[in-house]
């Protein structure tokens, strides 16, 4: 029996179904593919983990004195955009050396701050102490504070950030 040019309902049933499965597959695929291949494209064009951040004219920072300077990054990931704020303490030792040290515990991450009556950065978490100069002077802290590069072009402090 020679066979109908036309399609039967089965057949045409079959076609509208794998038409539909695979729209919504593709409408699915796509967005998941960009979340996954964004990141590493990113990665390519070098999305660096350390930035020089300018921090402001060198002679805004007293001599001798540890002084903070707080600022935010906005960190794209994919689909996610966290936005994360971050605080640096700029002690110019002398005329020429200038040192930068994150305000991070090294101990379990809280805040450190400067006490300039004790001259010693404070952790309020586990009482934490701090020289001058990051090296730990007490407490739990199991290494000195973390340190950036600083460079000065034109005038401008600059800090070799790296995002952990
Ligand atoms: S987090 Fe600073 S002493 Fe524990």
């Amino acid at each position: 029996m020679a066979k109908s040019p036309h399609l039967s309902r089965n057949e045409f049933v079959k076609i509208v179904v794998g038409a539909v499965g695979t729209l919504i597959g593709s409408v699915i695929a796509f967005p998941a593919v960009g979340y996954i291949v964004s990141p590493a494209l990113a990665a390519l064009r070098g999305g660096g983990k350390d930035t020089w951040i300018p921090v402001g004219p060198l002679e805004n920072y007293p001599l001798g004195v540890p002084t903070l300077f707080s600022f935010t990054r906005t960190k794209i990931n994919g689909w996610e955009k966290t936005t994360n704020s971050y605080g640096v303490y700029i002690y110019r030792k002398n005329e020429t050396e200038t040192v930068a040290f994150s305000n991070i515990c090294t101990h379990l991450s809280c805040r450190v701050n400067w006490n300039e009556e004790r001259q010693q950065y404070l952790c309020p978490c586990h009482n934490a102490q701090f020289t001058v100069d990051g090296l730990v002077a007490g407490g739990p802290p199991p290494r000195p504070m973390d340190q950036y590069l600083t460079k000065v072009e034109d005038g401008t402090l600059f800090i070799n950030f790296v995002e952990g």
